[in-house]
Parts: C-alpha cells; structure tokens; sequence
C-alpha cells in the first residue's frame, strides 16, 4: 500500500512559524514521523511539500497516473479557498483525508470554511502532529475496508 502526503504553504516553515499554534517541531521531523510510521505500518509513504498551487494540483493529477492508494493532505491556507485543489481531489476515486495541525474551528471565521473537505473522506484536525499518524492509520481501515 502507498499513500501520498501532500503539505501545502508554509508548512515548511513548522517550527520556526507561529510555535504557540504549530508546535515546535519542524518540517524535517514531521517527514521523518510519517516516514517511521509508515515503517511500522508496512506501508510505503510518500510525503511532498509545494508554496505553490499549481505544484500541489500537478502532483495530485500525477498521483492520478501513479499507483497511489490514498492521498493525505494538508492543503494550509489553501484549504479555505483553493477550488483549484478541491477540484484536483475531486478527480480521485481512492481515499483521501484531510489534516490540520490546529483546530480550525476554534480560530479566525476564514478558518472555519474547508473547500476542500466536502470531496475528502475525513477531516483530522486540532491534533498537532500526530493527526497526521492518526489520518495513515485511518487511511489504512479506508484503504482495506477495516
Ligand atoms: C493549517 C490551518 C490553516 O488555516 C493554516 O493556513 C495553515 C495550517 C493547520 O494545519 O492547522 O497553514 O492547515
């Protein structure tokens, strides 16, 4: 089983950005938590980072083509507007869930609005880093009907 992680805007900047919201560990240490679980899984993760919409949305049509089981994604600030990324998700029949490191509902209005979570199959959030453990796991029972 492979999945993609995909992290949008900013989130390369985790330890360094808003540390009282995000934590203080970095980008680096996220990659390698996915990486140690997806050993302990027996699964293959593939984790890809992009500033850029037009990156994100390439790499989703890419996985498309790719023999990707399910994609996890936190699309950042993108997640309240990016019709673009929703309609790129929206091109995948497999699962894919989304992840926040905050709880976006406890925050600022703009927040609160996910355009993208109406074509994923769950939203995790508000569980710092290791929401993104908590979504492969998840992913895992999607993937196998479990
Ligand atoms: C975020 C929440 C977004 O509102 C914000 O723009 C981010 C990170 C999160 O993981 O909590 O960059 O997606």
């Amino acid at each position: 089983m492979k999945i993609l992680v995909i992290n949008g805007p900013n989130l390369n900047f985790l330890g360094i950005r808003e540390k009282n919201i995000y934590g203080s560990r970095d980008y680096a240490a996220l990659v390698e938590m996915i990486e140690q679980k997806a050993k302990e899984m027996g699964i293959e993760a593939e984790t890809f980072q992009s500033n850029s919409e037009g990156a994100i949305i390439d790499r989703i049509q890419r996985a498309y083509f790719e023999d990707i089981d399910g994609i996890i994604i936190n699309p950042a600030a993108y997640t309240h507007y990016s019709y673009a990324i929703r309609d790129a998700l929206a091109i995948h029949s497999i699962p894919k869930i989304e992840v926040h490191i905050s709880n976006i509902h406890e925050r600022e209005e703009f927040r609160r609005i996910s355009v993208t979570a109406p074509v994923c199959n769950k939203q995790i959030m508000g569980h710092g880093l290791e929401g993104y453990l908590m979504a492969m796991e998840e992913m895992v029972k999607l993937c196998t009907g479990k």
